[in-house]
């Protein structure tokens, strides 16, 4: 092998070592993301990394209205009748007629005059879902409403007045099926202290595995590196020694030559 051809080869291996080395860097980087300080799309009540308050939601109560007590809700129905009249072709008072709200269009008795603030919320329908989050607090659900009144706070009394509620149609709407309940509890049900600490460990070990597996690419990178770079000194070596043995063969040979003549 020539010296030009030798430091072409040379020249290579250092190259490719170098590309090796830095395709471990990038996968490193891929393979660690930095991650978002808040949701890219804030979820309301989920907890934002970095350890924001879970903020409060409305329990769930679409499981509990099959069976809830009816009595309760129309006793409970006293604290809105200073507002709102229930039977069928009520007067509207300081709130609206109240008749068939389950399953009604948001703001839609006739002769009413609403706010307009009770359709912001993208569902423009009285289900269930949307009555149990008004009825715990108006004034979160709908900033800017005319409806002064604090909110039923305790979810058995929401589940009780929706339940009554319900039944002041014509013809009742249906009871939530097992889906929207399931629905209704994976928005609304904080997750449970374990299941939250669970996802935290699998998170650690995940990232722990991810560092070893980087650590453990670099590592044998580097080795590589070091044995291409041991393998170039010894052929060095050998170089200059067949190069010296060739010499002083030459050299043998001429003095011989002398010698002979
Ligand atoms: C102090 C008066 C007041 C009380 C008490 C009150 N409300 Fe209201 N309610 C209103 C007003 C005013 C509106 C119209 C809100 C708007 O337009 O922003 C309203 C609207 C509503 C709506 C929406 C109606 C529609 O047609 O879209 C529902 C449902 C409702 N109230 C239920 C209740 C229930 C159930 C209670 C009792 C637990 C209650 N309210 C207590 C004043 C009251």
């Amino acid at each position: 092998m020539g010296g030009m051809e030798f430091n072409k080869v040379f020249a290579a291996i250092l190259v490719a070592g170098i590309v090796a080395m830095l395709s471990g860097f990038v996968a490193e980087k891929l393979s660690h993301p930095h991650k978002l300080k808040e949701n890219a799309f804030p979820i309301e009540g989920v907890e934002v990394a970095g350890g924001g308050k879970i903020e409060k939601l409305a329990e769930p109560i679409l499981a509990m209205l099959a069976t809830a007590d009816l009595e309760r809700g129309q006793k409970l129905s006293k604290a809105c009748a200073a507002c709102h009249s229930f039977d069928k072709g009520g007067a509207n008072g300081v709130g609206p007629n109240l008749y068939n709200i389950v399953g009604a269009q948001k703001q839609s008795h006739a002769g009413y005059k609403y706010s307009g603030a009770l359709n912001a919320q993208g569902i423009n329908e009285w289900n269930y879902v949307a009555l149990n989050k008004f009825l715990w607090k108006p004034k979160k659900y709908a900033p800017g409403t005319k409806m002064s009144y604090a909110g039923l706070k305790k979810p058995e009394d929401r589940a009780a007045m929706v339940a009554w509620l319900r039944t002041l149609a014509d013809s009742p709407k249906a009871l939530p099926g097992a889906l929207e309940i399931a629905a209704e509890q994976a928005e609304l049900a904080p997750p449970s202290a374990e299941q939250e600490e669970l996802e935290d460990a699998i998170e650690t070990v995940k990232e722990g595995v991810q560092d070893a597996k980087a650590d453990a690419e670099i590592k044998q990178l580097e080795n590589d590196v070091e044995k291409t770079k041991a393998d170039i000194e010894t052929k060095k070596a050998i170089k200059k020694q067949t190069m010296e043995d060739a010499k002083k063969t030459v050299k043998d040979a001429l003095e011989k030559s002398k010698d002979t003549h």
